[in-house]
């Protein structure tokens, strides 16, 4: 499995989308289609940006009972999507259902990958709010082994973390990192972040890239030296 930098298309229009992903012309990236995207174009989105060639993760992030994400799973896995993932908090037989709900009759599926702990979530913010009191790194590989433990195919987890979570479920077991930052970059909400030359260091398999593309001077300098940097 390639590395690679996935750019989270952050916007509210598709018009908007299309129009920042025009700019692109030597190599197609790999993009992050995430709520906002989502909820304001819907599927038809999806279609859009896979039939320009794009390889989409689907960052709709399901957190509910068992039977309601198993049928969710079920209906966006007609959407050939490359990847899509739910929250490890979810427990293990909500991940399970998920996975039986997005395997399509053929046997083929997406990639499914499991939230640990958002990259904007702090230790302290994690004890004092959701009443955790086992340590981030701790927490973080316990949902990873649960999340391997349910079959699936990796998690979303800080750079920092990704080495850890390798350790802990193997190295075929994917980490797909946001909280990236250039060293001169502001973190704005985001606490656990690394520069995209540390998370390949920490051996990151792919990184979410955000406002550093996307709000960049130049969106595609900034692409291609997060593409310089991390692979
Ligand atoms: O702009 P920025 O680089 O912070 O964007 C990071 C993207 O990754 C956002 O779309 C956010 O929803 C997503 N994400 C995250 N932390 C997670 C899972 C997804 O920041 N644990």
């Amino acid at each position: 499995m390639g590395k690679d930098v996935i750019i989270a298309c952050d916007f509210d229009s598709a018009e908007q989308t299309l129009s920042f992903l025009d700019q692109f012309t030597d190599r197609k990236p790999y993009v992050k289609i995430g709520m906002e995207l989502f909820y304001a174009e819907g599927p038809q989105i999806v279609r859009d940006l896979k039939e320009r060639g794009h390889r989409i993760f689907l960052d709709l992030k399901l957190h509910d009972i068992p039977n309601t994400v198993k049928k969710a799973m079920s209906v966006l896995s007609r959407l050939d999507v490359d990847m899509c993932n739910l929250h490890a908090a979810g427990t293990k037989a909500m991940m399970e259902a998920a996975l039986e709900g997005l395997t399509r009759p053929d046997g083929s599926r997406p990639l499914l990958i499991a939230v640990t702990q958002l990259t904007s979530t702090s230790e302290e913010r994690m004890r004092e709010d959701l009443l955790i009191r086992a340590p981030l790194a701790e927490v973080v590989s316990h949902y990873a082994q649960n999340a391997r433990e349910a079959g699936l195919d990796g998690v979303v987890c800080s750079p920092l973390e990704a080495q850890t979570v390798h350790q802990v479920c193997g190295e075929s077991f994917l980490t797909v990192t946001p909280g990236v930052r250039f060293a001169d970059d502001a973190a704005a909400d985001q606490v656990r972040i690394a520069t995209p030359a540390r998370a390949k260091l920490l051996g990151s398999d792919y990184i979410v890239v955000g406002r550093s593309i996307t709000a960049a001077a130049d969106p595609v300098a900034a692409y291609r030296r997060c593409l310089e940097e991390f692979i």
